[in-house]
């Protein structure tokens, strides 16, 4: 039996060993860890990849998001409309500051649905914050039109989307203010903690530079109330590396994708989540959709093939709420939580690893 990997850190290291050894040594050598020139160069060339004026390296995407809601000034008694179906941290960012979280439901694949949001908007609401989810891009032009019609803020968690586009434009450039994480697993992962907000908006960027820093407008001088959620020197060195590799490295998740939708799409059993236009997303999971899912789950597993659910307890179910929100109408993601599944893909996978995750899969439901 062949023993897949869900991710490949370690043959990622054996392979850019060298870059990555190099990046660290040039941290170690310099001997400023904090806030530095490894920081402000990956700030100026994320920003730069993405097409956006000002990066500010954070600690990591849920801070990221919290700040972003410190900096238009968002608190207690102000509504965010969020989706129920992403990682908890969205919707932590909004507890963080103390406003609430409306939570509107999601289409078919996954992604927040737009035509549900005027619907949840009342006086209160400041912000409408979805996720592109899975780094699928979400209708986001049509969420940005109705944030303006409005005057909403729009908070765009692109924490999953490092070089995911929408019609051809990056993600993280639509909103007035987006978010990513740099999480291990990310498409673009630190060897740690970290993230980072994307604006253009220089008066909220340099709100944004102080909230991360104790508020602090120069040295000890603190302007606002403000977090320490600083982007370390080493990480954003290794980011700086990585960040040359990230198309390269989400070409191969397409490859990968790609070959996953040749082999399963005879397949009746099972839909799969992919985005309108194959090449906008950055294929940061693969996930598929069965009615026998945890069978099929378990079944994979015996075969060494390792899979995961993104996610399987939807938010507003989850028990820090108390049943509070038993009574919300979320159908679509109560149904799709029991119902998807997310295998292997990755840039490092061999693609005779994918050809066997596809015999496993047709395998179960021919048995
Ligand atoms: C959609 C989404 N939002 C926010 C976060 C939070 O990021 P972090 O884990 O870096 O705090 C994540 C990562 O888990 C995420 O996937």
């Amino acid at each position: 039996m062949k023993k897949i990997n869900y991710l490949d850190f370690p043959k990622e290291y054996k392979e850019r060993k060298g870059i990555y050894l190099n990046a660290f040594d040039r941290v170690m050598k310099k001997g400023v860890y904090v806030l530095g020139d490894e920081v402000h160069n990956f700030e100026g060339e994320f920003s730069k990849y993405l097409g956006s004026k000002y990066c500010i390296g954070v600690a990591n995407g849920l801070e990221a998001l919290q700040i972003s809601l410190m900096a238009i000034g968002i608190g207690n008694g102000d509504e965010v409309i969020t989706t129920p179906l992403s990682a908890v941290a969205t919707t932590l960012a909004i507890m963080a500051v103390d406003a609430t979280p409306i939570f509107v439901d999601i289409k078919e694949n996954g992604q927040l649905d737009e035509n549900l949001i005027e619907k949840a908007i009342t006086k209160k609401t400041k912000a409408v914050m979805p996720v592109h989810l899975y780094g699928q891009p979400l209708e986001i032009e049509k969420i940005n039109d109705i944030c303006k019609k409005h005057k909403l803020f729009l908070i765009e968690d692109a924490c999953q989307a490092h070089g995911t586009k929408f019609k051809g434009k990056i993600a993280g450039t639509f909103g007035d203010i987006s978010c990513f994480s740099f999480y291990p697993t990310k498409n673009l992962g630190a060897i740690g903690d970290g993230g980072a907000i994307s604006t253009n908006d220089e008066k909220m960027a340099k709100i944004m530079y102080q909230l991360r820093d104790y508020g602090q407008e120069t040295k000890y001088m603190h302007t606002r109330y403000g977090l320490n959620s600083r982007l370390d020197e080493l990480q954003a060195s290794v980011l700086r590396e990585k960040l040359r590799f990230l198309d390269k490295d989400n070409n191969k998740r397409s490859l990968i994708a790609k070959r996953y939708v040749d082999r399963l799409l005879k397949n009746e059993n099972i839909k799969m989540i992919l985005p309108s236009n194959f090449d906008d997303s950055n294929f940061h999971l693969f996930v598929i959709k069965t009615s026998k899912r945890d069978l099929l789950k378990e079944y994979l597993l015996k075969n060494g093939i390792p899979s995961l659910i993104h996610y399987p307890i939807s938010i507003p179910d989850q028990p820090m709420f108390k049943g509070r929100y038993n009574n919300l109408e979320i159908p679509v993601t109560r149904k799709l939580i029991s119902e998807i599944l997310s295998i292997p893909c990755h840039p490092f996978m061999q693609i005779q690893e994918v050809d066997y995750v596809c015999k496993a899969i047709n395998e179960f439901f021919n048995k």
